[in-house]
């Protein structure tokens, strides 16, 4: 167990003082020994769970992060897929990586855990202060949590962070326990720490643009990731299969409208400063071939606010037709673009009607009244930084009731559609159809919680039919 140290303040953090440091109360003026894990010569070590794409982005994320607060270094991984862990593996530390995140990178064999109980195993090699990274399907995401709570370290965990209400209920009564330790967990909605969008939001709350009326968002564009797939050829077990292509399986996903939409539709809320209380939705499943996922290839939502106003989220998964990935909003004095295309940069603008120009760099644009002029930070970056400060001057920092709402309010939109009902938010926290009650109990030989039938399909939202749950399994 690796040795307990006592913060800096923001001011004057010196990794090699950090034992001489105490936080002081700002009520008594009593010094606290705040304890976190590391100082310089032993730094804060992270346990990654889940060694796909985003795992090992956010890994070199958290090292870049690190040069500009408390120094990390990768200490342990697990995944249930042995390739996918020796790729990140090789990714981070191998020959061909970046020499600086090699060099914070110290995961031999014995610490490379494969296997449903491997996150255990790497949560355990962690002392308190730490960081466990969640980076997984976000079916997992409430076990893993269960487990760094106990052993009482710090969190990050990528977004969505459930697909359904019970689970959703269970994540917010964890994370009572979460708060209770002072845990400090981030939550890998990297928009919300976006420098452009923030100054977009105070200038919003402000009065920029009025009352927020509207809000338009757009995520079209191609079938990407494991949205769209084609039946199990049978080479493995049906249930790597499906984690293999989580964005098709809505108990491990929430499939292609959670996992995409969610950014779009958290930072319309961020802006409006409020969660929908309701939704209605449409959507259609088209050109379908062999594709077996339980997806719609269109949604189109209607959220509605507690003031009566609006919030339209478009999504397609198709090519060939118009592709937009951006947010709008639109208030009694004015518009603004949330974000342009993509995630980064935003490119955020204000207009003094409701005219908007979609190309940020045109010149002399009518009725702009304010644009971020600068260049705007990673968000993936800047949402480490946020949290390895917060571990260093022990300052609160738990983004997971925000992220919850967030996931909630994304399988409200989904569910609109999938069952054709208008949904409410109380509804879907209620709901009692949970996707998978017993994904703590998984093993490799596991069956998953749905089977495809004889011919190699799933069951698939069935709106008008099925009211109370989006499919039968
Ligand atoms: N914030 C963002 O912009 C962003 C971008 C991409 C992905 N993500 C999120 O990150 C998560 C992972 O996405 P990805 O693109 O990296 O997928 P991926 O398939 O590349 O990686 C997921 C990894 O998790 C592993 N895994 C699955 N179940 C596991 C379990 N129970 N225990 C341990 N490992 C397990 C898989 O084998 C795989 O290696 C998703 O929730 C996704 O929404 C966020």
């Amino acid at each position: 167990m690796g040795k307990k140290h006592v913060s800096s303040g923001p001011d004057n953090f010196n990794r090699r003082d950090v034992n001489k440091i105490a936080v002081t109360s700002a009520l008594s003026g009593i010094s606290i020994p705040y304890v976190h894990a590391a100082d310089g010569n032993d730094p804060t070590r992270l346990a990654l769970i889940g060694c796909g794409g985003r795992g090992t982005g956010a890994v070199a994320n958290a090292i870049t992060a690190s040069k500009n607060s408390i120094p990390v270094k990768l200490y342990a991984m697990a995944d249930v897929d042995t390739d996918r862990l020796y790729q990140s593996h090789a990714s981070l530390a191998g020959q061909r990586a970046r020499p600086e995140i090699k060099e914070a990178c110290d995961v031999p064999k014995e610490r490379q855990y494969i296997g449903f109980n491997g996150y255990a195993k790497a949560i355990d090699t962690l002392r308190a202060g730490d960081i466990a990274i969640f980076t997984s399907p976000c079916a997992f995401r409430w076990v893993h949590y269960k487990k760094a709570i106990e052993k009482g370290v710090n969190v990050f965990m990528e977004k969505p962070l459930t697909p359904d209400g019970p689970s959703t209920r269970r994540m917010f009564a964890l994370n009572e326990e979460a708060k209770k330790k002072d845990l400090k967990v981030g939550v890998g909605l990297m928009c919300r720490h976006c420098e452009a969008r923030g100054e977009l939001f105070k200038r919003i709350q402000d009065g920029a643009i009025g009352e927020i009326n509207m809000m338009r968002a757009y995520r079209m564009q191609g079938p990407v990731a494991s949205c769209r797939t084609k039946k199990n050829p049978g080479n493995q077990s049906e249930l790597s299969f499906q984690i293999q292509n989580f964005h098709s399986f809505l108990w491990l996903s929430g499939g292609a409208f959670s996992d995409f939409f969610i950014h779009n539709i958290d930072e319309c809320c961020w802006m409006k400063n409020d969660w929908p209380v309701e939704a209605q939705a449409i959507g259609g499943r088209h050109y379908r071939g062999d594709y077996i996922d339980q997806n719609l290839d269109t949604y189109s939502v209607e959220y509605t606010f507690s003031d009566g106003s609006k919030l339209f989220m478009d999504g397609r998964n198709i090519t060939g037709c118009k592709q937009e990935f951006a947010s709008y909003a639109h208030g009694s004095k004015g518009s603004a673009v949330i974000s342009s295309a993509s995630h980064t940069p935003a490119h955020p603008r204000i207009y003094k009607g409701q005219k908007i120009e979609k190309i940020w760099r045109r010149p002399n644009q009518p009725g702009l009244v304010w644009k971020w002029n600068k260049p705007e930070p990673n968000p993936y970056e800047l949402e480490w930084k946020h949290l390895l400060d917060a571990i260093r001057d022990n300052t609160p920092h738990n983004e997971v009731e925000r992220g919850l709402k967030s996931s909630l309010v994304t399988s409200m939109g989904r569910m609109a559609a999938h069952t054709g009902q208008v949904i409410s938010y109380d509804q879907m926290l209620n709901l009692k159809h949970e996707f998978g009650p017993t994904n703590d109990r998984l093993t490799l030989k596991s069956n998953p919680p749905i089977l495809p039938d004889a011919d190699g399909k799933y069951p698939i939202p069935q709106p008008g039919i099925l009211r109370d749950r989006e499919y039968q399994a």
